[in-house]
Parts: C-alpha cells; sequence; structure tokens
C-alpha cells in the first residue's frame, strides 16, 4: 500500500488528535479518552503514524506500563477514507516492533465492546459502561527463553529488513507467498490444509543476499534471529555434542528463526567431508560424518513444533549430501541468483544517494553491471561516492562517470561460468 509509516514525531500531535477525535464516533472509540491519549503523546510513548501524500491517514499508539514489560495499545486511529485496506494492522504490526524494541513482552489491546446491553439496565438508572474485549499477546523471549536466547546469541533484529531487500521481487514474492504467511498465519494455513514449513535452504552464488533474506524473514515475522556458527560450536571441542546442546536451547524458544550458513560445511556430499576449506570446523571426514548424522537426527524434533523455521544457506549446493536436502527435511530449496535488471535499478537505487541527482543515468548504470551481485553494487556505490568526496567539488555527489569507473574497477564476483553451474543447480536441486 502506498502510505509509510514513521514513529510519532512533536509536530505530528495536532494531525494524530484529529483523528482520534474524528473517528471516535466511527466504531473506533477506545476504552482510553483522548486526554489519556494526548498525555501519553506528549510524554513520548510509542507511537506511530501513517502518511499519504504528506497527509497524516492513521496512527496508532500505545503506553508502556509499570516497570515496562507490559504495554497497552491506547488507540489506532484510521481515516475514514482508508478504512479496510490493512493500514490497522500495519499500524499495529509497526507499533509492536518499537514495543519489542523496547523490550516489552506483553502487549494488551482492549477493545469496547458493541451495543449488547439492553434498555432495561439503563431505565434501572445504569449508566452503561462499556465491556471489554479484551486480547494479549505474549511476545517471545521471556524468562529462562531470554536466557537461551543471549547464550545462543540471537537476538529479535529491529528495523524493517524485509522492506530493505531492494529489487529481487520474483524472489521476496516467493518467499513471501511459500514461508512468510504460512508462518504468519498458520490458522488461515491450516485452513487450507498447507502445513507451515519448518526449514528451507536457500542456494546461490555469493553475494545475491541469501543471509540478508534468512534475516529478512526474521524481522519481517518478528522472531528471533539465531545463527549457528560451526565453527564457534566446534571451539567447545565436540561440534556434535555442541550441535545437539545448542537445538535445546533453541527447544526452550518460543518461536525462532535458526540459520546455518555455508551448511556443506555440516553436511558435505559423503566421501567429501573435511575437503574444500573446511576452515575451524576441523575434525576430518569420520568426525564430519558424525556432525551431520547429528544434524539429521536433530531435524526431526525441530520440525515438530510450531512457532520455528530453519534456514540454512549454501555458495556451492552441489557440495551438499543429497539425503540431507531430501522433502521430509526441506520442505523448500530455494536459489537467490544474481539481480536482473530491474532489481540491480532498485539496488542501484537503494545504495546510491547521488542518483538523486537528476543528470545520473542508471540506465546505463544497469547495463554496466551485468552480473553484478548486490554486494558487488555496494560496493561499487561506495568507490564511486569516495570519488566525489575525495574530489569535493561544487556538485555533489558521483556522477555517472564516477559510478562506471567504479563499476569498471570493481569486476563482478560472480563468473559467467558461476552463472553456468547455477543454472544448472536449479535444474538438479531447486524445490518451490
Ligand atoms: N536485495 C538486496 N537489496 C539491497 N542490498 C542487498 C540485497 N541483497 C544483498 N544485499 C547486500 O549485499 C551484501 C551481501 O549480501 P548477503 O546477504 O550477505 O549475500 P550472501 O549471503 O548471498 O552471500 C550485504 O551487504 C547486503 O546488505
Ligand atoms: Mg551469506
Amino acid at each position: 500500500m502506498n502510505w509509510l509509516i514513521h514513529d510519532y514525531r512533536e509536530d505530528d500531535l495536532a494531525a494524530v488528535v484529529h483523528l482520534i477525535d474524528s473517528t471516535a464516533g466511527l466504531g473506533q472509540e477506545s476504552v482510553f479518552s483522548l486526554a489519556e491519549c494526548i498525555a501519553a503523546l506528549t510524554s513520548r510513548q510509542p507511537a506511530v503514524v501513517a502518511v499519504h501524500d504528506g497527509v497524516p491517514i492513521g496512527a496508532a499508539l500505545a503506553q508502556v506500563a509499570g516497570a515496562g514489560e507490559r504495554a497497552w495499545v491506547m488507540r489506532i486511529a484510521i481515516a475514514p477514507a482508508w478504512r479496510g485496506r490493512g493500514l490497522p494492522s500495519a499500524l499495529l504490526r509497526e507499533l509492536e516492533r518499537r514495543l519489542v524494541d523496547a523490550r516489552v513482552r506483553r502487549i494488551a489491546y482492549v477493545l469496547p465492546e458493541e451495543e449488547l446491553l439492553g434498555e432495561g439496565l439503563r431505565n434501572a438508572g445504569y449508566e452503561r459502561r462499556p465491556a471489554a474485549a479484551y486480547f494479549e499477546k505474549t511476545e517471545p523471549a521471556a524468562g529462562s527463553a531470554a536466557g537461551s536466547l543471549e547464550e545462543l546469541g540471537g537476538r529479535v533484529l529491529g528495523g524493517d529488513l524485509w522492506e530493505q531487500v531492494a529489487g529481487m521481487t520474483a524472489e521476496k514474492d516467493l518467499i513471501e507467498r511459500r514461508i512468510v504467511l504460512p508462518l504468519a498465519e498458520p490458522e488461515r494455513a491450516a485452513r487450507h490444509g498447507v502445513r507451515p514449513p519448518r526449514a528451507i535452504t536457500l542456494f546461490g552464488p555469493p553475494g545475491t543476499g541469501k543471509t540478508t533474506f534468512a534475516r529478512a524473514i526474521a524481522s519481517r515475522l518478528g522472531w528471533p534471529f539465531v545463527e549457528l556458527l560451526p565453527s564457534r560450536l566446534a571451539d567447545e571441542g565436540n561440534l556434535a555434542a555442541a550441535l545437539r546442546s545448542a537445538f535445546t536451547r533453541i527447544g526452550e524458544l518460543e518461536r525462532v528463526l535458526v540459520f546455518i550458513d555455508e551448511v556443506e560445511e555440516i553436511a558435505p556430499v559423503r566421501g567429501e567431508a573435511g575437503q574444500g576449506g573446511g576452515g575451524g570446523v576441523g575434525g576430518g571426514m569420520h568426525a564430519m560424518h558424525g556432525v551431520t548424522n547429528e544434524l539429521l537426527k536433530l531435524i526431526p524434533g525441530f520440525r515438530e513444533r510450531d512457532g520455528r523455521l530453519l534456514v540454512c544457506a549454501t555458495n556451492s549446493v552441489r557440495s551438499i549430501d543429497p539425503a540431507f536436502l531430501r522433502t521430509g527435511r526441506f520442505d523448500y530449496v530455494i536459489p537467490i541468483g544474481t539481480p536482473d535488471p530491474a532489481a540491480r535499478a532498485a539496488i542501484w537505487s537503494r545504495y546510491a544517494p547521488a542518483l538523486g541527482r537528476t543528470d545520473v543515468d542508471v540506465t546505463a548504470l544497469v547495463e554496466a553491471s551485468e552480473r553484478f551481485s548486490p554486494a558487488d553494487i555496494e560496493h561499487a556505490a561506495r568507490l564511486a561516492a569516495q570519488t566525489a568526496f575525495e574530489r569535493d567539488d561544487a556538485e555533489a555527489g558521483a556522477s555517472t562517470a564516477d559510478y562506471l569507473d567504479a563499476i569498471a574497477a570493481s569486476r563482478p564476483t560472480v563468473t559467467t561460468a558461476m552463472v553456468e553451474a547455477f543454472r544448472a543447480d536449479i535444474g538438479s536441486h531447486a524445490r518451490l
């Protein structure tokens, strides 16, 4: 939808008060009074405002209570013309994110009840007070689970990482439909007989955004993100045992996205273990089989519970033991390739602020950066900005020539041979 949601600022006050006040008669009344809402806003309680064409069209505000573990959603006000378009849930999601960042664990929303009481009570001198429908949501990372999350080095990723994934619309769309929505709306999925995925593998050349997607999925779901680093687990001595205890801790978390990068090192094709730069993993082929087997044993238990997703990533899907990736263990095996021209344009715009300069020819940059990964574009854009900075002339920012020079100087990481191999891997390994 074409609105922007930002944190409440002081100069939003008049508009937000007007929204709250003018929508009170439209079934959007609240158990909190306008005065209480204003008091919350002026004391900088968490609040978000949706804006369309510079005009505020909705607001959501909360009040953190007591020791800060609980918050009340005070009001979600939507301009009449914008009702029924999903704005309330977008606002609530943004508000919840602020609250989770502020370490709030329980969020409550008290809705006024519909007109249910009869005339009788009123006639008997009773004053009608709205009864309450009480909705409560418990956020993850509570009590001992918080300890487990910390020990695992995991955390809830703030910010809107999903929106920050530029371009890549085909991959984004697929991941949204297959992964995010069934996990975010399990009841709706169940109604249609869809079982939410529990484990996926992302594969593709380096720098194409596999890690970025894994983090974005966690951010989008609002789930804690835990990365298991085989090299770090191996420091504890026995990698298989370390893996087992990590999964025990993971089991204590209410919701979690577990990320394993370079998974081919943990589950290599049989007979290839220990080769190809296992880095700190060590232990040779025999030990590696033990680790692969351990992970294979752990996945079924992991799959049994709701609220979890395992995301594995690899630059070399053909180096993974085929048995490891089979259906039943991994629901989807998704290719993430180098960006197409449209995606490159989006990524250029994300990393090159000077593209705002009217004379920069984005099309030329897109054409010149074929096979560039998002990481390559990020690097080239930084190089061009640095050139402009060092020149420091009247015209601020990099020019088309600066960008083209940077592109020429940086060469794509992904070779044509890698593109060929990736295409072949899609044929042999992808499962969508
Ligand atoms: N779609 C994208 N939009 C913007 N930046 C991206 C995108 N994909 C990747 N990046 C950036 O490129 C860099 C490399 O991405 P990463 O996810 O680490 O690649 P991979 O895990 O596939 O090797 C990161 O700095 C990331 O921010
Ligand atoms: Mg990565």
